[in-house]
């Protein structure tokens, strides 16, 4: 039975499209089993489906009761019964009700090479240190913010005249394939995990 992931998006999913692209060619030991988002105009809900891969949106407004909003989120993700969460450009964290279920199979990308650079804004800061040397990291998501045990990373220069732009692209090109490798990694070492985790 196949390694079910849900993968979690806010923006463009080019990320989550790497995991639909390697799906695809049998390149994924896992099936992307759910893609939820928490904004409706997010690009990724639409690569989800294209793919034919059911989806969920789940807003939080600003003033909205967090921890509700957490424990709905938890609920949504633990309907498809999933062994591995993949949160993917996702601009929220996550809080305890869903560490609690999830906790330990929730993996995070990130655009710098942890722990340097965490928080939003990885390839801006890495540019504005002069770094010559940044990359990307995947880790697993703990109560912190990019503060989990690492379980990948890929190394990625800084070009003279670069951009935030360029910068986080290229390291973009990087994390994708990394983040197939890793989920592939976790799939042989941990296979189906969730059973009757409905
Ligand atoms: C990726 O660079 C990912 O590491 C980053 O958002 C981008 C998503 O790209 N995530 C974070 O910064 C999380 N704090 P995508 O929407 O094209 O997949």
């Amino acid at each position: 039975m196949a390694y079910r992931i849900a993968v979690l998006v806010s923006g463009t999913g080019s990320l989550l499209q790497a995991l639909l692209d390697a799906q695809s060619a049998g390149e994924l030991q896992a099936q992307v089993a759910v893609v939820g988002s928490d904004t409706a105009t997010a690009q990724g809900l639409a690569r989800a489906e294209r793919a034919g891969v059911p989806t969920f949106v789940h807003s939080y407004r600003t003033g909205d009761d967090r921890a509700a909003w957490d424990e709905a989120l938890t609920a949504l993700v633990a309907a498809h019964d999933v062994d591995l969460v993949v949160l993917a450009g996702f601009m929220k964290l996550v809080g305890p009700a869903f560490l609690a279920r999830f906790g330990g199979r929730t993996i995070n990308t990130h655009p710098a090479l942890l722990p340097s650079f965490p928080g939003m804004h990885g390839p801006r800061d890495a540019l504005a240190h002069g770094v010559k040397i940044t990359g990307t990291t995947v880790f697993e998501v703990d109560a912190g913010v990019d503060t989990g045990r690492i379980l990948a990373q890929h190394a990625v220069p800084v070009l003279a005249g670069d951009t935030v732009d360029t910068l986080h692209e290229r390291i973009k090109v990087a994390e994708r394939a990394l983040l197939v490798h890793t989920v592939n990694d976790l799939a042989s070492l941990h296979p189906r995990a969730a059973q009757g985790d409905s």
